[in-house]
């Protein structure tokens, strides 16, 4: 998982960042994200990769700091290149080096299916947000498109393919009470689980825009067509 991300950080922007499609991808699920944290403090950002989403969440709001941390230290130079004077922590989002009671919001996008003990992960993620602090998770879905991925990745990388996320990594795709149950035993109140995203980038251009114009109704009405499901709960005060 590591070495996957330091081979692909120098090309990962391309994915989200410099195309059009792959940018109003990730506008739409950071939109989400953004929209069940706090609205100012100090935030979390697990397997904050190269940073996409710790400068949306800096530039879009007042009275905003952040920290990153990341397994891959190659992910982390590229974030360190978008924002240089942030702490950023090479580490396991699975074990937390940070003291109780430190952030007042924790995010994490398209990085929680890689987890292997996600019960531990968001205890501690509890552990360091201060009372009333909120978690906001952005990862993949169990549904009718992430159901053949684990067989193409595991093509891909038997073919040696250098793209973002192509391996065999034991990633898990999460059922919505499969989230709602997670954050419920780790002690999370006002739990909101929900559909987001079916416009996908890998979408042709015109296709895009067609499932961009109806992706909201398919959020609402036929989740199992959604990609991603967000996760948000709140530290009890
Ligand atoms: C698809 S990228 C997402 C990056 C970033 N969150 C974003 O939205 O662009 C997945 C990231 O999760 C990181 N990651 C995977 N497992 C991790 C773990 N156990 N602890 C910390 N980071 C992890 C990877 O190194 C990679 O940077």
């Amino acid at each position: 998982m590591q070495s996957h991300y330091d081979d692909i950080a120098d090309v990962y922007d391309q994915r989200y960042d410099h195309r059009e499609r792959g940018r109003i991808y990730y506008d739409h699920i950071a939109g989400a994200v953004l929209g069940k944290i706090n609205p100012s403090g100090h935030l979390l950002d697990i397997g904050c990769g190269t940073g996409l989403f710790l400068e949306r969440y800096l530039k879009e709001g007042t009275d905003r700091t952040a920290t990153g941390i990341d397994i891959s230290p190659g992910m982390i130079k590229k974030a360190r290149e978008r924002y240089p004077d942030l702490p950023y922590v090479v580490g396991n989002a699975e074990l937390l080096p940070f003291e109780s009671d430190s952030f007042d919001s924790i995010s994490s996008l398209l990085a929680f299916s890689y987890l292997q003990n996600p019960g531990q992960s968001l205890s501690d993620c509890y552990r360091v947000l201060v009372p009333g602090g909120r978690l906001a998770v952005c990862t993949l879905g169990k549904n009718i498109f992430t159901s053949s991925l684990p067989a193409l990745y595991s093509i891909g990388a038997k073919m040696k393919i250098r793209r973002v996320g192509v391996g065999s990594f034991a990633e898990h795709y999460y059922s919505a009470k499969e989230m709602y149950d997670l954050l419920d035993k780790a002690g999370f109140e006002e739990i909101e689980i929900f559909k987001c995203s079916f416009a996908h980038f890998n979408l042709a251009g015109p296709l895009f825009m067609i499932a961009k114009k109806v992706e909201s109704f398919i959020e609402d009405n036929i989740p199992y067509l959604a990609y991603n499901l967000i996760a948000a709960g709140k530290k009890p005060e």
